[in-house]
């Protein structure tokens, strides 16, 4: 990209409080996402910069140990690593949780299984990291940041990470349907 034009974009992108930093694999991505958020960071703009990337690679291009939750890399700047084990781990802890308040302990053997094994069911781990980076969103605008900028998986990845809710939509559809055949 022309020096001018690349410019040009890093300056319209100063305005948007939302940022995807997305492409096919060994693009760039992640450089790119971390020049953007360390540039914002030294106009002093608050920015959170969170890799959505299980390879993760974000903590290596700058140079510190990244975690789930977010590690302060400068006074500006914050970054998470999402790490779809621990949030799903922490997804399903919240659901037993909730179900142990009301469930017959009794049961609570059985249930544990079924959770257990509810960890590893297809797109588990999409849907847990879909809910987080919500979350992130949400906590981002509440915390003041200037920008959060999302280093993206590459695209296969990521566009199966988006369409989870549409899926997960004409998937309960279907088993709900079919309960009321029965
Ligand atoms: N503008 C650039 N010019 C030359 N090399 C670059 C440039 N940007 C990144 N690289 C190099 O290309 C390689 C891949 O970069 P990076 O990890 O940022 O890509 P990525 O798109 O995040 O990869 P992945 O899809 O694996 O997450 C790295 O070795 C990086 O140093
Ligand atoms: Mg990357």
């Amino acid at each position: 990209m022309a020096l001018h034009s690349l410019q040009a974009l890093v300056e319209q992108l100063a305005t948007q409080p939302i940022i995807f930093i997305g492409g096919k694999g060994g693009v760039g991505k992640t450089t790119t996402a971390a020049a953007l958020a360390s540039y914002y960071a030294s106009q002093q703009q608050k920015t959170l910069i969170v890799s959505t990337d299980p390879a993760h690679s974000l903590g290596d291009v700058l140079n510190i140990r990244l975690k789930n939750g977010k590690t302060v890399i400068s006074p500006y700047l914050d970054a998470i690593e999402l790490n779809p084990d621990t949030i799903v781990d922490e997804h399903f802890a919240q659901v037993e949780r909730t179900i142990r308040a009301y469930a017959n302990p009794d049961m609570m053997p059985k249930i544990r299984e079924h959770l257990q094994l509810s960890k590893s069911a297809p797109g588990a781990q999409e849907a847990a990291m879909l809910e987080s980076m919500c979350q992130h969103l949400v906590n981002a605008a509440d915390a003041d940041y200037d920008h959060i900028i999302f280093d993206t998986a590459p695209t296969g990845h990521t566009l199966r990470l988006l369409v989870l809710p549409e899926m997960m939509g004409a998937w309960t559809d279907g088993l709900l349907a079919q309960q009321r055949r029965q």
